[in-house]
């Protein structure tokens, strides 16, 4: 019964087949109890030498049963884990990374091309006093231009008693400059601008950039090289016509409206070319102008002595040219299918 019991035990191969050898051989119905139960009707002498024996045949079953569990809920774990290991050779999900905002290109963009001409990048704050935004760029307080801006103003001055506001365009730079920098200067101011509007070509916050030239004896071709020079390099085109219309800002004067040729192709407006040419129209790109004598007095120099030329110019309405964009407000929903199509994400 022992070897039979124990070569069961060796060829069980589940823990199931062996929990049925323990029920046949230890349960209470199993074989090896049948046998402790023959003792009874023994004598004495045989009961203690049965007795023995039946125990140590008891034992060695129950032990080899134990053993055989261990060993098959280890093989099963074995297994269990095998099945388990990472299979690295699996290819991973690709991740998909982040890109600089289109708006954040073309700003560097400009930066560099202006840089190459000379230009340093000045900063201005977003909160804005009115002094700065207008009254310095000579819009007086009741000035009617001041009304075409359509500006945020926050319900508390100063404490020299300015009106805060979020600077409509990026002009009041011009004036930070001078107060800190001096003359001579030459300079591009990048940033946010803010004004109450919003529909297919405006937002709310949109995107300017400023440029200021301060020396002596500048004159009004020296602004339209730079032009020129800016856009063609922008562009990337040699063709690019520039028109120079009169036009007013309080803080130029003369003031220049800059208009470019383009032509549509394919649903889209592609720069260059005269506007006056067959298929062609003009289109404003920026304004510009020599600094007024004023603006130059209140950046504290002496217009005698300075003269310069300004420009502003919106970076998404360049961005949205440059790259074939209609709609401006999908600048600031970012939307990765839009990123994706425009080619600025991956
Ligand atoms: N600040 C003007 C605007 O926002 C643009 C401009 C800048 C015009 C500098 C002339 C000179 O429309």
């Amino acid at each position: 019964l022992l070897a039979e019991a124990l070569a069961k035990i060796a060829e069980a191969d589940t823990l199931d087949l062996l929990e049925q050898h323990r029920v046949a051989f230890l349960g209470k119905k199993g074989s090896i109890s049948a046998l402790m139960k023959t003792l009874g009707g023994m004598s004495p002498e045989e009961r203690s030498e049965a007795g023995a024996r039946f125990n140590v045949l008891r034992t060695e079953v129950a032990d080899a049963l134990a053993a055989r569990k261990v060993a098959l809920e280890s093989a099963a774990l074995e297994a269990k884990l095998a099945s388990e290991t990472l299979d690295l050779s699996l290819p991973a999900p690709e991740a998909s990374t982040g890109s600089v905002h289109p708006v954040s290109q073309v700003m560097d963009e400009l930066a560099e091309i202006f840089a190459d001409m000379g230009f340093a990048v000045a900063t201005g704050p977003e909160i804005e006093d009115d002094w700065h935004n207008f009254t310095a760029l000579n819009m007086p307080e009741s000035h009617p231009a001041r009304a075409m801006h359509d500006t945020f103003y926050f319900p508390d001055s100063d404490e020299q008693g300015r009106s805060m506001l979020l600077r409509t365009h990026t002009s009041p730079v011009q004036i930070r400059s001078m107060l800190k920098e001096g003359a001579p200067l030459r300079i591009i101011a990048p940033g946010r601008v803010y004004r109450s509007d919003s529909d297919a070509t405006h937002t709310p916050m949109f995107h300017q950039i400023e440029g200021l030239v301060i020396d002596k004896g500048i004159h009004l071709g020296h602004l339209k090289w730079t032009l020129e020079t800016f856009l063609k390099a922008f562009f990337e085109r040699d063709d690019i016509v520039l028109r120079l219309r009169p036009s007013y800002f309080p803080f130029t004067e003369p003031s220049v409206e800059v208009d470019v040729g383009y032509s549509m192709e394919k649903g889209r407006r592609v720069v260059g070319g005269s506007g006056d040419d067959e298929g062609h129209a003009w289109m404003e790109v920026l304004g510009s102008g020599m600094v007024n004598r004023k603006v130059i007095e209140f950046g504290g120099l002496d217009p005698d002595e300075w003269q310069g030329f300004a420009f502003g110019t919106g970076v998404d309405r360049l961005a949205m040219l440059k790259y074939g964009m209609d709609d401006l407000r999908a600048f600031f929903d970012g939307d990765l299918r839009w990123m994706k199509h425009y080619g600025f994400a991956a």
